[in-house]
């Protein structure tokens, strides 16, 4: 098959994992006889340097052409003093809008050979973690009005949380739809007691659930969801949430796994094109240095050919050799224990590859 692969690097470690990223997707197009063809498209902190905004139309109409994106990670200290609507984040954002990707999917799974890099008290990890956040990705406060007025002498800043009933029905079909490929359980997260745009989406989802009678559905508030989380994540299979409260669950999801160097992302709308990312940051302290860990952005790409493409197998062959790497003791620094062999990213890269 030949397919199109719009490529985000991005910033601080961006550029490193992405390349080491694409190293595997060619392995994967020799063995598997595809050819992958990879467009640049530039965004974020970069693209300000270079164009002046985070977004250039001309990245945007790549990722549009292409049959799916690619992201490293993008922002960084450099560009803080931007004013907010040019800040690196705003072309992710954009992205996100222009794409109408609505859905992100972010799995919070301990790897077995990990389980010693888990936060949690042993007894609780011993109860397995293995469950997925879907997050609504282009609603609620992130995409309504922002304003700052002067109002009486000082400063009043506002910003609109809004959701629609399809905005919250499409991501709950999501949800569901997922579960029942998983554990059949979709735990809600809201602020019903106190929001509007609570009681919307708690309507809305359990309307929806009626057509999946073989899925159990929970409602929980945020607060207390993020006290459960901790508590027992063994209870969770699939949690969907809105935009913001997913933002904060999904990194403390990825948190109590040990691991947040390790876990993948994809952004999907209606098609197939998504956006795959690994869910952490630009981390511009080791940016350059050949530390960073690749494996979470050599999982989004095994997610890409999964879910965009419908390449199950050369998907399963990229998560096989990664726990053959990690069963082997290769360990980036993020995730280093006694008796493991040190690696940086490059050789992490190399190391995946060849067992592909
Ligand atoms: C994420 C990030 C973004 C978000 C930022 C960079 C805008 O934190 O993907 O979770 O808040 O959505
Ligand atoms: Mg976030």
């Amino acid at each position: 098959m030949e397919k199109t692969i719009a490529v985000i690097r991005g910033d601080g470690i961006g550029p490193e994992i992405v390349g080491e990223a694409i190293g595997v997707l060619d392995a994967v197009a020799a063995r598997f006889g595809h050819c992958f063809t990879y467009r640049e498209a530039p965004m974020g902190g970069c693209a300000i340097d270079a164009f002046g905004v985070p977004l250039p139309d001309s990245s945007l109409q790549t990722c549009l052409e292409s049959d799916s994106v690619l992201l490293g990670a993008v922002g960084g200290p450099k560009w803080d003093a931007q004013p907010s609507h040019n800040r690196p984040e705003k072309g992710l954002l954009k992205l996100r809008g222009a794409m109408e990707l609505y859905s992100n999917v972010r799995p919070a799974r301990m790897f077995e050979d990990l389980a010693s890099a888990c936060p949690l008290r042993p007894d609780i990890a011993a109860r397995g973690i293995d469950f997925v956040v879907v997050r609504e990705l282009i609603g609620g406060v992130y995409f309504g009005e922002h304003r700052t007025d002067e109002a009486e002498g000082e400063q009043k800043a506002t910003d609109i949380m809004a959701y629609s009933e399809h905005e919250v029905r499409r991501v709950a079909h999501v949800a569901f739809q997922m579960a029942r490929k998983r554990r059949h359980r979709v735990t809600s997260v809201d602020k019903a007691n106190v929001l509007d745009t609570s009681r919307l989406w708690r309507r809305v989802v359990t309307e929806v659930a009626r057509e999946y009678p073989d899925v159990e559905l929970l409602h929980m508030y945020v607060d207390n969801a993020s006290m459960q989380l901790i508590r027992d994540p063994s209870q969770f299979d699939v949690i969907v949430t809105e935009n913001l409260f997913g933002d904060i669950l999904s990194d403390e999801a990825s948190q109590i796994t040990g691991s947040i160097g390790m876990i993948p992302s994809s952004s999907m709308g209606q098609g197939t094109r998504g956006l795959y990312e690994p869910i952490h940051g630009s981390a511009p302290d080791i940016a350059g240095q050949d530390k960073a860990n690749p494996i979470g952005t050599i999982l989004a790409a095994a997610m890409m050919l999964r879910y965009s493409f419908d390449m199950a197998a050369e998907a399963d062959a990229v998560e096989a050799a990664v726990d053959g790497a990690l069963k082997a003791g290769y360990r980036c620094g993020d995730i280093l224990q006694p008796d493991c062999i040190p690696v940086g990213c490059r050789e992490m890269g190399a190391r995946i590859r060849e067992r592909i």
